[in-house]
């Protein structure tokens, strides 16, 4: 079976190129290297000890993209590609509707045109927007803050309304909590360019010296120490969960959340951080980020009962791995 990765170089999808590769699948990455660099493949190469396909292009460009499907017998997508900072997406929304739109209309239009049902698509917990409670489930109400995460709302409205028309489609949604952690080879993980907006990537910085001081933003929420609470969730364990869903049965449009069904501070974090690593984080309390919520965190039963998700790493191996993987890349 061939697997199509979109946005394949990127960080969740290149751990989960390795666990397909894995698995067995053949794998064709298509990338633009927006956010991403092309070592990744050969990277990829050394962990698996196979081969993969990849091609560098933007997914604008149907002709390109209509040129792979031409040339690779493709039986399943699995669509990582787009740009995902928020705070750049409120500067530039067109730029983000643009590339993540069109690249996603441009891959559904050719996947019906070549009869590929299959699709697993990249969503995320930012279109349950502030939620009534706690944990969040599939059902909730959505809800988006910023363009980036209208863009996730509104791929998955398209989704639904394809599968309304053709119910021959094969499409899983996952809504992806907050992914940390690396590779335990130390070889793939998050390297942002630039200062990083994620606090996991802003952590790695400050132990390893490229940055001087984390900013706490915010003390006064309503949390266990009155910093926010996220559901953090190893990127293995992440990837894995595209696996499963590549293998689930059900047939049909379906929706899961990923992430470990626990809420973890940022005080708890960087303290699980320092400990595990044996470093010091330098930190300071600043004021509220724009737009950040309390908590978040997901109930996972349903990925759990219909998927067989089960998440096997804690906040202590998270923060290992992250350490290993920046310490190795610096
Ligand atoms: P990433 O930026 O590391 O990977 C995305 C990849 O897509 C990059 O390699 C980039 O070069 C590529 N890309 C972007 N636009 C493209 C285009 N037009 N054509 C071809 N390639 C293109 O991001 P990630 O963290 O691996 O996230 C993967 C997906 O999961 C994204 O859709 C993201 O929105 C979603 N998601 C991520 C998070 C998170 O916290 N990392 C949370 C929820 C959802
Ligand atoms: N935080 C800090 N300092 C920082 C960065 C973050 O204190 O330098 C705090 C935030 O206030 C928040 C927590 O750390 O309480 C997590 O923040 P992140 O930016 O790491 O993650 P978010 O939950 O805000 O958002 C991320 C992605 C969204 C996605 C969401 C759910 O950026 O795109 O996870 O998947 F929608």
């Amino acid at each position: 079976m061939k697997i199509l990765v979109t946005g394949g170089c990127g960080y969740i999808g290149s751990h989960t190129v390795v666990d397909l590769l894995n698995e067995n699948y053949d794998v064709v990455i298509i990338d633009n290297l927006s956010n991403s660099k092309k070592d990744v493949i050969e990277k990829i190469k050394k962990i698996t000890g196979k081969n993969v396909t990849f091609y560098e292009f933007d997914m604008c460009s149907k002709e390109k993209l209509r040129e792979v499907f031409e040339k690779e017998n493709i039986s399943s997508v699995i669509h990582f590609a787009g740009l995902k900072a928020v705070g750049e997406s409120v500067e530039k929304p067109l730029m983000y509707y643009e590339n993540n739109l069109i690249s996603t209309l441009n891959l559904l239009e050719l996947m019906k045109e070549y009869n590929v049902k299959k699709i697993v698509f990249s969503s995320s917990a930012t279109v349950y927007g502030n939620p009534k409670s706690l944990p969040i489930k599939e059902d909730f109400p959505l809800s988006t803050t910023n363009p980036y995460g209208t863009t996730k709302l509104m791929i998955e409205r398209i989704l639904k309304d394809l599968y309304q028309a053709n119910n021959s489609f094969d499409i899983t949604i996952l809504r992806y909590f907050n992914p940390i952690g690396a590779h335990f080879s130390g070889l793939l993980g998050e390297d942002p360019n630039g200062i990083p907006n994620n606090l996991m990537p802003y952590i790695m910085k400050v132990a390893v010296g490229k940055l001087p001081i984390l900013s706490v933003f915010g003390n006064d929420y309503n949390t266990i120490d009155g910093t926010g609470v996220r559901d953090y969730v190893h990127v293995c364990d992440l990837s894995y969960g595209h696996v499963l869903a590549l293998k689930n049965p059900k047939p049909g449009l379906k929706i899961y959340n990923l992430g470990t069904g626990r809420g973890t501070s940022v005080l708890e974090l960087i303290n699980t951080f320092e400990k595990v690593n044996g470093v010091t984080i330098n930190k300071k309390i600043v004021g509220r980020r724009e737009g950040d919520i309390d908590a978040c965190y997901a109930s996972i039963d349903k990925a759990k009962e219909e998927l067989g998700f089960e998440p096997r790493y804690n906040i202590e191996d998270m923060c290992k791995d992250s350490y290993n993987f920046v310490k190795k890349s610096n």
